[in-house]
């Protein structure tokens, strides 16, 4: 079999099992297994393919016909600049989360030393960009979960930041060190009701430690809020993300605890998204 055939097996097999990217992700998985580059792969479609690359890509064929996202697959996902290590640990980071990297760059310049807090790192995504973009800074990043925090020291070993971020593993309800300028974090947020109605490929795939807040979905955002009123210094930032109709309580619980809205950042769908607040105590 040559690589065309194998790539038109794959397109055909993940179809019919209504994967909707179907091309996109044989084309990935083939390039994978054959640790080809996307192009090299489309310039070697008559080349004949090995024995043992065939039956790597049909192994991975079938995982990501069972829905497993194709990042798991991979163990790669790229999120703002960079490229991250994932696995079943840690979520999968998602563009909307970017925002938050994108709002804190423009709040501090390349020269700044600011102090910051990364809660429930996970993957180490939102940190290690900041960092990466502005490496006078100081950061401490904290998770609850001990898989998912050594995932975020392996990205920032891979990114040359190990000596500069503190990976905690703790939970943020015991967490009390230290005074910060900047509090990031993209918060579990899915109730329970909307949990057991989440796609299948993010319900059975993605850490539900990453995903759960309770009946109301505010859990984790409710401990977030209060923490920041301890952890920050007076002025200094709160910038979270937030789920689908969660901004006016987020608002509320943010102003009854001495915190003033700054800004409410909208995803590509112009759903609100991010907030920003800042500490007025
Ligand atoms: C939605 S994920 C965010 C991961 C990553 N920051 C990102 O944006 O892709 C939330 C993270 O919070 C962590 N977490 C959940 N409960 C926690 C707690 N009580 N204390 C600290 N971290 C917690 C989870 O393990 C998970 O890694």
């Amino acid at each position: 079999m040559n690589y065309l055939s194998a790539l038109n097996f794959g397109t055909n097999l993940l179809k019919k099992t209504k994967i909707k990217s179907h091309s996109l992700d044989a084309e990935l998985l083939l390039a994978y297994v054959s640790k080809f580059s996307r192009e090299k792969l489309l310039i070697n479609l008559n080349k004949k393919i090995k024995e043992k690359i065939l039956y790597n890509y049909k192994l991975n064929l079938k995982r990501r016909k069972k829905n497993e996202p194709i990042a798991y697959i991979l163990k790669t996902k790229e999120f703002w600049r960079y490229s991250f290590y994932v696995n079943k640990n840690v979520l999968i980071p998602r563009p909307e989360t970017e925002i938050i990297v994108e709002e804190l760059l423009k709040k501090i310049s390349f020269e700044s030393s600011k102090k910051l807090l990364d809660v429930g790192t996970g993957s180490g995504c939102i940190i290690i960009s900041i960092i990466k973009d502005r490496p006078k800074c100081y950061a401490s990043a904290i998770d609850i979960s001990k898989k998912a925090l050594n995932i975020a020291k392996f990205n920032a070993k891979m990114h040359h930041l190990e000596n500069k971020i503190k990976f905690i593993n703790i939970d943020i309800d015991k967490y009390i060190h230290n005074k910060y300028d900047f509090i990031v974090c993209n918060p579990p947020y899915i109730n329970n009701i909307k949990l057991k109605r989440l796609d299948e490929n993010v319900r059975l795939y993605e850490p539900h430690l990453a995903l759960k807040a309770g009946n109301d979905g505010f859990d984790f955002i409710r401990k977030l809020i209060f923490k920041s009123k301890i952890l920050l210094k007076k002025n200094g930032k709160l910038i979270f993300e937030i789920g689908e109709k969660q901004e006016e309580k987020s608002k509320y619980l943010l102003n009854n605890n001495g915190f003033y809205i700054d800004k409410i950042c909208k995803d590509m769908n112009l759903n609100p998204r991010v907030i920003i607040s800042t500490k007025t105590f």
